[in-house]
């Protein structure tokens, strides 16, 4: 799919990834509509890239139908989906102070696995209803945000690795779910990206796992991981997979 003039749904796109994504895509000609819970920032970005700022929490059934409304009434029906929202915590699974909070481990999967699906269905419903593009009938691609946390599994990662083990196996189903009317359904799974979510991890591990990238040796940036969101909604090849966007890193226990 040629990005230009596409509508770009972005959730969680006020920072970070999401916002690395919205500014590659917008130079690319897209118009991006930023779906975010933080509507403050999400609002600044959207001024700056001339795009849409919309309030939603992702997990939300009835709010995500009404900002998906609002994006499709305002800029068209998305092609492109990005599914960014996302949340972290690092409790271990039990220890002497106690067992890790049930709604804890709810609260992650509840944000990061049903608010990606959420976002899918009904975006996926909207893209339906478009006329295809080209001859292969392609309609569009809704790309998930999963992480290498899912299959490296390191300490207290138990609901965040759940969670994005969930995306991971989205991945396929929604894929062959879609492909009768031209949808692809890709998951990107980044390593260390330098972005406010990141910033809650202690510097203590911090320290410990930016040498252990093998190349190259620091954090990505939300512009890199935003080039490969536009190369797979280019490629109409790239569907029903995950890809690791990490520098060869694998997270020790
Ligand atoms: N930064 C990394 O190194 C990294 C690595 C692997 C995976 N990820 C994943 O990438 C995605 C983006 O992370 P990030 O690093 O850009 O984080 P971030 O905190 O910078 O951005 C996440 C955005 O999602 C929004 N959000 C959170 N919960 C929401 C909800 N319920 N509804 C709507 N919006 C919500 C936040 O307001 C924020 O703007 C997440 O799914 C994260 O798990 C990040």
């Amino acid at each position: 799919m040629n990005v230009t003039g596409q509508v770009a749904l972005i959730t969680g796109g006020a920072s970070g990834l999401g916002a690395g994504a919205a500014r590659v895509l917008t130079k690319a000609g897209a118009k991006c509509a930023l779906l975010d819970r933080n509507l403050a920032l999400a609002e600044e970005l959207a001024a700056e890239l001339g795009g849409m700022a919309v309030e939603c929490d992702v997990s939300d059934g009835p709010g995500v139908e009404a900002a998906i409304a609002k994006v499709v009434d305002t800029l068209g029906t998305p092609r492109i989906v990005l599914n960014a929202a996302g949340i972290d915590i690092a409790v271990r699974t039990a220890s002497p102070k106690g067992a890790h909070p049930l709604d804890e481990f709810e609260r992650v999967i509840k944000v990061n696995l049903t608010g990606t699906f959420n976002v899918g269905r009904v975006a996926a419903y909207g893209m339906i209803g478009l006329d295809p593009l080209d001859e292969d009938g392609e309609r569009g691609v809704v790309i998930n945000i999963a992480s290498v946390v899912a299959q490296d599994g390191p300490v207290g990662q138990a609901a965040y690795a759940a969670s994005k083990a969930g995306v991971q196996g989205m991945a396929l189903p929604m894929a062959r779910d879609l492909a009768p009317y031209g949808i692809r359904v890709m998951t990107i799974a980044p390593g260390m990206f330098e972005t406010p979510l990141a910033s809650g991890i202690p510097q203590e591990w911090i320290d410990n796992i930016i040498p252990t990238v093998p190349f190259p040796k620091r954090w990505g940036n939300p512009l890199e991981f935003g080039a490969l969101v536009q190369q797979i909604a280019e490629n109409s090849m790239l569907n029903g997979e995950m890809i690791r966007i990490d520098g060869a890193v694998r997270l020790g226990a």
